[in-house]
């Protein structure tokens, strides 16, 4: 979704913007801008499409200068993607500019109200109606008028402001929307997440909601809604600044399929200690654990699909009862939560909307809430009893490859934790998996060494329209996972189906021709699945059959793709990679624009 990044500095600070909106193109956007303050005048520029168009129009930032402004990238929601409708916008009099990221829901009635006042509308955008209050209120204090602004809006924002009255500072300001705090030497920078101004500074503030900040070239302060400062705690970054940068692959999403061994190791080798699994981030005693009455997992999209997948793996291992919930879908469905129920929220970039809301819903009910999180500080994190954070690096791939797999991986290690701690295994099958799960990066890494296969299948298919993924229990979980990916790069029809349910209505839409690939890894349900693609094929499917070295496919399926050997539980790991590249090689055939696909944002802020 939308991006923003503020800089003020002794440096021009377009080219930075400029580099720092580049940074946050994987968000998903449509149109950019920025504006810089020189001499007290506050200079705009926007365009529609891609940042390429705003640098030729800018040279690059270079025809805009001064050493301080705001940039944003534009997400369409309020009005379509145009030059007028990009951001920043000015008030009336051009004395504020703003950059917003959410949404404001009470936008129509300020418009109406402002304009029974006589301001002027040109945008149709809701956040126009910002830089217009700021106006309206504006009596010399700006502190005063953002109090005020954000008194009178409602909804989610993120706020860059920008004064022509004041030439050295700038302020910002969130709700519901991700804004960070870059601390620099002499320098000091707002964005909406780090990548963006890793290259300058790794130390940062979080801003909870509701902080205002006001930063200026060697001073930045934190105030509340009530003007007193707050003291603030300086997080440093470890993410690598090459991990935010291609480093020579095609797209990202090559290169993070490729980070999966790397991310899977960084996420589980430090919490396993003297052959236990340590995690001293999560507060649940044995007696808490022992307690539970039952777990929901809400997320959304991919991560929505681990909770799939930890439902089977926590009902195998501790043997609670897990449900997986949709977070758009929970958090208006008056859910049955109470004290005695554990929440778990899986959430990549920590932002979602729905996620946030629904974990909200979640604890006004009593529950306990952990949280597994990618990005260290996000809302979500914040709003959590417990984080485990996955190390996944920064993601920039629209498309979730190794945050998915660090997130599978921190469901292993919490049901296993779990297990322990009510005794469901013995110590025998307790060793084993860990064994199993320390080994995993491992055939990871074997899967990624035979990618030619997949390319291969990728040639021979990408001018399907539809692709059917089936499988059972954990294949079932993992088809939703391949499908959507396939479905979000290459815009393939597609729909994944528990292999035992075709026959119940789907199996009408299989014909000559059709490709169903099908998912047989788990040693209990192969010969049942085997039975399913036999019903496929007997209607002349095309079948590609994913299943481990321990069984054959032959005379059953057209091509076969084999995954090492290891527990049942962790072969959505491995099953996962080749749908991974497979979706990867068809959007690379056609020619698609990988790491930002059509209609789609990374961090989706919005509900
Ligand atoms: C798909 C994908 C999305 C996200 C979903 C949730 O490849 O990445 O489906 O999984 O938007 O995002 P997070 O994990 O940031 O809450």
């Amino acid at each position: 979704m939308c991006g923003i990044v503020g800089y003020v500095g002794a440096k021009q600070a377009a080219p930075i913007l400029l580099d720092g909106l580049e940074r946050l193109e994987y968000r998903g956007y449509d149109s950019s801008g920025i504006a810089v303050i020189n001499n007290g005048i506050i200079d705009i520029e926007k365009a529609k499409g891609r940042l390429k168009v705003l640098r030729d129009k800018t040279e690059n930032g270079s025809t805009v200068s001064g050493t301080m402004g705001i940039g944003h990238t534009r997400w369409a929601t309020h009005g379509e993607p145009s030059d007028v409708n990009a951001h920043p916008h000015l008030s009336q009099s051009g004395r504020f500019a703003v950059v917003h990221n959410g949404i404001i829901e009470n936008y129509m009635a300020l418009r109406e109200r402002l304009t029974s006042k006589g301001f002027e509308f040109i945008s149709e955008t809701d956040t126009e109606v910002i830089a217009h209050l700021f106006e309206y209120y504006y009596k010399g204090d700006i502190m005063d008028a953002i109090i005020k602004v954000m008194d009178r809006v409602e909804g989610s924002y993120a706020l860059g402001v920008l004064s022509s009255d004041y030439p050295d500072q700038f302020v910002a300001v969130r709700k519901a929307s991700p804004l960070i705090v870059g601390l620099g030497e002499g320098e000091n920078f707002i964005a909406s997440d780090v990548t963006a101004i890793l290259k300058h500074t790794r130390n940062v503030y979080y801003l909870e909601d509701n902080e205002i900040v006001v930063l200026k070239k060697d001073e930045v302060k934190v105030y509340n809604a009530d003007k007193e400062e707050v003291k603030k705690e300086v997080f440093t970054v470890d993410w690598d600044v090459s991990a935010a940068e291609k480093g020579g692959y095609e797209h990202f999403m090559i290169k993070e399929i490729e980070e999966q061994p790397k991310a899977l190791r960084a996420t589980i080798s430090p919490r396993i200690k003297d052959g236990r699994i340590v995690l001293d981030d999560v507060s649940l005693t044995r007696e808490d654990i022992k307690n539970i009455n039952k777990i929901f997992i809400v997320a959304c999209g991919s991560a929505y699909h681990v909770g799939v997948v930890a439902k089977y793996v926590i009902e195998k291992l501790c043997r609670i009862p897990v449900e997986a919930q949709i977070a758009s879908e929970f958090r208006y469905c008056d859910p049955i939560v109470t004290s005695r129920d554990l929440v778990i929220v899986i959430s990549q970039s920590g932002e979602t909307a729905d996620t946030l809301e629904a974990l909200k819903v979640a604890k006004s009910r009593g529950a306990r809430v952990l949280s597994i999180v990618n990005v260290v500080g996000s809302a979500i994190a914040n709003a959590s009893d417990d984080v485990i954070y996955t190390w996944a690096g920064p993601e920039i791939a629209v498309a979730t490859t190794k945050a998915y797999s660090t997130q599978l991986s921190v469901v292993y290690l919490l049901a296993l934790y779990m297990a322990e701690k009510l005794g469901t295994l013995t110590s025998g099958q307790y060793n084993k998996y860990l064994t199993e799960l320390q080994a995993l990066p491992e055939l990871v890494e074997r899967v990624l060494e035979d990618k030619e296969q997949f390319a291969y299948l990728a040639s021979k298919f990408y001018n399907c329209h539809s692709i059917f993924f089936i499988g059972r229990n954990l294949d079932y979980a993992v088809s939703l996972e391949g499908s959507l990916k396939l479905k979000e790069i290459s815009y393939i029809h597609s729909e994944a189906y528990a292999a035992g349910e075709l026959k119940h209505g789907t199996i009408s839409l299989i014909e000559k021709g059709t490709l169903v690939i099908a998912l047989a890894t788990g040693g209990e349900l192969f010969d049942k699945t085997v039975s399913n693609i036999k019903e496929v094929t007997a209607r002349h499917a095309v079948v590609i059959g994913v299943t481990t070295t321990e069984h054959t496919m032959e005379n059953v399926v057209d091509h076969i793709i084999q995954i090492p050997v290891t527990s049942d539980i962790f072969l959505p790991s491995l099953s996962v990679i080749p749908l991974q590249l497979f979706s990867y090689y068809v959007a690379a055939q056609k020619g698609y624009d990988i790491d930002k696909p059509r209609n789609l944002a990374k961090s989706v802020t919005v509900e």
